[in-house]
């Protein structure tokens, strides 16, 4: 029986290769008062913010543009929502990977406020963000995060009193999502990893996720489907393979509408104050964390017997559709989980994921780490000595 649900809107969405061009002729639609957002050196490098520039120039389009070189902090969103308050903009457009489009977000939220972003993060401040915005394109230059399908921006301050939290309303769900693929074509090798084992990760933890519903299952199985044969390509011979890339970001937007919907579960309890405490990209905190997460809550499942076995179904579910199967005989379901386990400690050794000790983490953190974590919608409880094992495993 189908138990209710809920399912956000998610933005239009324009995919496939050369997209791009459709941006020019969309940004009238508001008005022609552009403000980019762009990240690093790549976009500049693989000669694709010369033909943006090249293009809004020839339409008499008017824009300005900011960088964004790291994940975005309270005070750098705030500064940039100051500047440009008064400057009457139509549009906001974010390219890059996901701190570029969460910033994208949270300044779009914030021009029309006066205060601080601080006052409206989850479990940060006081005030509820009221969905006012200026409209928002999504651009993502990388396959991960899913944060142009997704209705919040998180925002972190990093250090001691550090935090990863999130600005969400629904609302803050791009107007439009463009994925182009020619834009992914130029992300590095370790950058591709890590976010690929981000997307993968969601896809999972949405797919098992207590709050899943047949909806998601289907948009969360079919992101997995392209992206299990994919994601090792990506980072290596297939990097320059449309294709591949095409794939990748397809199973990038899947985890993004599936995690807006589904929840997640461990891995992304863990890495809000993971990343909060330390300098650590959220890909690597996911892609260091899901093999050994995912077998932990298996050998905990495998545990509770007859209760556990719906969620047990739907790991080897995954595990089969790796190994090429898209059903399985009931005796096989322990095979199947192995494969999934084995698999995702493949990945992670042959991506070269790093592990948590290689940014500064030790066991004497993980105290507050766990005690800052929480389970979201894990399939299964964990007590703190299980969440202590996983990062132990991985330090
Ligand atoms: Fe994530």
């Amino acid at each position: 029986m189908i138990k209710p649900f809920k399912f956000a809107s998610i933005p239009r969405i324009i995919f496939g290769a050369g997209k791009l061009t459709e941006l020019y002729e969309i940004i009238p639609e508001f008005g022609n008062n552009v403000l980019f957002v762009i990240g690093g050196r790549s976009l500049k490098k693989s000669g694709k913010w010369n033909e943006i520039v090249e293009n809004m120039n020839k339409r008499n389009y008017n824009f300005s543009q900011i960088s964004i070189r790291e994940e975005p902090s309270p005070s750098r969103i705030d500064e940039i929502a100051a500047e440009y308050r008064t400057k009457d903009l139509d549009i906001i457009i974010g390219i890059g990977g996901g701190s570029v489009t969460d910033a994208g977000k949270a300044i779009s939220a914030m021009i029309p406020h006066q205060d601080s972003i601080t006052n409206y993060l989850e479990g940060v401040g006081t005030n509820k963000p009221d969905g006012k915005k200026i409209p928002f394109i999504a651009l993502p230059t990388t396959s991960g995060t899913g944060s142009e399908a997704t209705k919040n921006a998180v925002v972190s301050k990093v250090g001691e009193d550090g935090f990863k939290k999130s600005l969400r309303h629904d609302n803050y769900i791009p107007n439009i999502a463009i994925i182009d693929p020619e834009l992914i074509l130029s992300c590095p090798p370790p950058i591709t990893a890590a976010c690929g084992m981000d997307a993968f990760t969601q896809l999972l933890e949405a797919y098992v996720s207590t709050k899943a519903s047949p909806m998601t299952d289907s948009l969360a199985y079919n992101g997995l489907r392209y992206m299990k044969d994919n994601i090792i390509p990506a980072c290596t011979t297939g990097s320059e393979e449309i294709e591949v890339r095409t794939a990748m970001a397809y199973g990038s937007l899947m985890s993004g509408i599936c995690l807006a919907n589904a929840g997640l579960g461990i891995v992304h309890g863990l890495a809000s104050p993971i990343g909060g405490f330390f300098e650590i990209p959220h890909g690597v905190v996911c892609g260091t964390l899901l093999a050994e997460a995912t077998k932990l809550n298996i050998d905990k499942l495998k545990e509770k017997g007859l209760e556990g076995r719906p969620a047990l179904k739907k790991h080897a579910e995954v595990g089969a559709l790796i190994a090429g199967k898209e059903s399985f005989k009931k005796g096989k379901m322990y095979k199947y989980l192995d494969i999934l386990v084995k698999t995702l400690e493949k990945w992670t050794e042959n991506l070269e994921i790093d592990k948590l000790g290689e940014y500064g983490i030790s066991e004497e953190d993980f105290d507050k780490i766990i005690q800052k974590s929480g389970l979201k919608n894990n399939p299964v409880k964990l007590s703190k000595d299980d969440i202590h094992q996983i990062l132990k495993n991985r330090l």
